[in-house]
């Protein structure tokens, strides 16, 4: 079978689509250098799968390890998960964002260049949609980030497309996701970030285990159902699967193609809390503060563009991604 690369590949995302690679019964190799994940997340992949993964623990932006990778084994193609990811932390500190994330990129499509691996398939972000656009966003919104994170991946996305129109010939697809929740259905992985991130559902599923008090909610004056922001929440398994849907057009076709991955609606943050306490069964409290600088008031994607040329859908609802991410709060200090 066919053997992919997977940068990043014991973080949340990657660990999610490394599954799904397997049980399609592709062979997959993963690099991470565990800046954001556990080495142990390879274990509880095999035992999901019941298939052997190859591992290195290295950095993207060691050229000389990274070649070593691709002198061992012959890639069809390459997921690119590794990045940093906090939005506020990249405001904080923008130089390490633009060196990992950019450099780390432009190390990998290096690689792939001389060893004469053309497909990938590209982790982007709703990050670097305009926060003029109006929701739902399509893929045609007008680009422009508004933090380095957003930036960094702008970049990469701008990089691909250039290195598709030289003689490298690249070919890519480029997922812009919206907000992944939930996790694994087995129970045995799912977030288990290393770095906090500014994203809600581990502070929800820590409030619901009580390892925090509550909730901070930012902002209850925007002009939606509740007050509260409204996101696009997508099931962590769905936006897998979307990869490798994404991952199978690829390996037949030639071209750079950018998609959004949602569910195409949005929830509130006070709905996701109730879905939350639904599926827990507990009370979760929060506590309203202002707003937070920069975020907006509804963000949600149109995901026409894949449903159409991709046929995919999502298949999970807030319910399930909410009752998945309490097992895994629950069973993580377990596995
Ligand atoms: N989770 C989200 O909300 C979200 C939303 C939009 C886009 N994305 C993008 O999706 C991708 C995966 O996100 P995630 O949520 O799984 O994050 P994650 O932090 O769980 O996974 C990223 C992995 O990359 C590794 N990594 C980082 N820099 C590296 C480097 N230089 N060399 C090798 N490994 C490195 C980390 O150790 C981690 O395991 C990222 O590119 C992220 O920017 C995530």
């Amino acid at each position: 079978m066919k053997k992919i690369l997977v940068t990043g590949g014991t973080g949340y995302i990657g660990s999610h689509t490394t599954i799904e690679l397997l049980q399609r019964g592709y062979n997959v190799v993963i690099i991470d250098n565990l800046s954001n994940s556990r080495k142990s997340t390879v274990e509880r992949i095999e035992r999901i799968t019941g298939k052997k993964i190859t591992f290195y623990a290295i950095d993207l932006l060691d050229r000389d390890a990274l070649r070593n990778v691709f002198q061992s084994h012959r890639f069809a193609a390459v997921i690119h998960f590794a990045a940093a990811k906090v939005l506020a932390d990249s405001i904080t500190n923008p130089l390490f964002y633009y060196r990992n994330n950019v450099e780390g990129t432009i190390n990998l499509l290096h690689i792939m260049g001389e060893k004469g691996v053309e497909n990938l398939v590209f982790s982007s972000t709703a990050a670097i949609y305009a926060a003029s656009e109006i929701s739902p966003l399509s893929e045609k919104a007008i680009c422009c980030p508004d933090t380095p994170y957003g930036r960094t991946k702008y970049m990469c996305e701008q990089i691909i497309e250039d290195t598709h129109q030289s003689p490298q010939r690249l070919n890519g697809v480029i997922l812009r996701y919206f907000n992944p929740i939930g996790a694994h259905p087995s129970g045995l992985i799912g977030e288990d970030a290393v770095i906090n991130s500014d994203n809600l559902l581990p502070y929800v599923s820590a409030a619901a285990v009580g390892k925090i008090p509550y909730v901070k909610v930012y902002g209850n004056d925007y002009d939606t159902i509740d007050g509260t922001g409204v996101r696009d929440f997508i099931h962590v398994v769905d936006l897998a699967q979307g990869h490798l849907v994404a991952l199978e057009k690829l390996l037949n076709d030639s071209g750079v193609y950018h998609y959004n991955l949602g569910c195409g609606r949005g929830y509130s943050v006070l709905q996701v809390i109730k879905a939350f306490e639904k599926a827990s069964g507990k009370i979760i409290n929060y506590k309203i503060s202002g707003r937070r600088p920069g975020d907006l008031g509804t963000v949600f994607s149109d995901i026409k563009k894949i449903e159409q040329e991709y046929g995919w859908h999502p298949q999970y609802d807030i319910d399930d991604m909410c009752r998945h991410a309490y097992t895994w709060e629950k069973n993580r200090s377990l596995v």
